[in-house]
C-alpha cells in the first residue's frame, strides 16, 4: 500500500517570517496524516528543519548540484542539503529544465548526487502545452523518465512528480481521466525497467494548479499517490485542507 505524500515546493518564495505557517500547518494535522514534505528555498531549510522538529513534516531542498562539492559558486550539494536537514531533494522541475538548461542528462546526475547523500529525490516530468495539443504527452513523459531515471532507481529512494508545464501556476488542470491516463503510463514504463515491485511501491505525484478546492478529486484518481503543490503550499489556510485531503484518500 503506498502512502499518500502531500509535497509543497515554495520556490522562490519564503522569509524567516514564513515559518510561522508551519506552526499552523502542524497544529493543523489530521490525526492520521499522510506523508507530508514542504521544499522551502535553500536559505530557509536548516530552520524549517527545527520548526518541523517532532511534527512528522519532512524538509526538502528544491534542486542540487550532481558534484559532491567544488568550485561551482551559488550551487548547493546534495550533502550540504542533508546537512542542512533536508530528507528530499526535487529535481528537474520545469523551471530548472526552462530557467537553467537542464536535460534529463543533468536530471539524473543529480539524482545519482542526492542518493548518495542519503535524500529521496522528487523526479519531476511534464508536456509543454505545444506537445500536449500535438498529443504527444505520453511520449515525451516516457522519454523523460528513460532519460532523467538512474538504473538504481527503487521506490525508497525515488518518487515521481507528473506536472504537465502548462497546468503550473496557471489554474488549468488536466481532466482528471488524462490525469489517470499519464500517470497509468507513468506506472506500467517504471514496471518494464525496473519490475513490478519497484512499479508498485513508488509514489507518482500530481503537480499543477493542485488546490483545496480541487484537491480531493485528483487524490481519487487512480495511480495518483499524492501532489507536488506550488502556490497552495505557500499558506497553512491552503496546504492545510489538501493535506487532510490528501489523507483522508
Ligand atoms: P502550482 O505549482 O501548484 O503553483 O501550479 C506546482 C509546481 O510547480 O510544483
Amino acid at each position: 500500500m503506498r502512502r499518500k505524500l502531500a509535497a509543497g515546493n515554495w520556490k522562490m518564495n519564503g522569509l524567516t517570517a514564513s515559518l510561522s505557517e508551519i506552526g499552523t500547518l502542524a497544529g493543523d494535522l489530521p490525526e492520521t496524516p499522510c506523508e507530508v514534505l514542504i521544499c522551502p528555498p535553500a536559505t530557509l531549510i536548516a530552520a524549517m528543519a527545527g520548526a518541523v522538529h517532532g511534527t512528522g513534516i519532512a524538509v526538502g531542498g528544491q534542486d542540487c548540484h550532481a558534484a559532491e562539492s567544488g568550485a561551482h559558486t551559488g550551487d548547493i550539494s546534495a550533502a550540504m542539503l542533508a546537512d542542512a536537514g533536508a530528507s528530499h531533494v526535487i529535481l528537474g522541475h520545469s523551471e530548472r529544465r526552462a530557467d537553467h538548461g537542464e536535460t534529463d542528462a543533468d536530471v539524473a546526475a543529480k539524482t545519482e548526487a542526492a542518493w548518495k547523500a542519503g535524500l529521496t529525490a522528487v523526479v519531476c516530468v511534464g508536456e509543454t502545452e505545444a506537445q500536449y495539443r500535438a498529443g504527444e504527452t505520453l511520449a515525451v513523459i516516457r522519454s523523460q523518465l528513460a532519460g532523467s531515471l538512474p538504473g538504481g532507481t527503487t521506490a525508497a529512494n525515488t518518487v515521481i512528480a507528473y506536472e504537465p508545464v502548462w497546468a503550473i501556476g496557471t489554474g488549468l488542470v488536466p481532466q482528471m481521466d488524462e490525469i489517470a491516463s499519464v500517470h497509468g503510463a507513468i506506472r506500467a514504463a517504471l514496471s518494464d525497467r525496473f519490475g513490478a515491485d519497484m512499479a508498485d511501491g513508488t509514489r507518482i505525484l500530481y503537480g499543477g494548479s493542485v488546490k483545496p478546492g480541487n484537491a480531493a478529486e485528483i487524490f481519487a484518481v487512480a495511480n495518483v499517490d499524492g501532489a507536488l503543490v506550488g502556490g497552495a503550499s505557500l499558506k497553512a489556510a491552503d496546504f492545510g485542507p489538501i493535506v487532510a485531503a490528501a489523507s483522508a484518500a
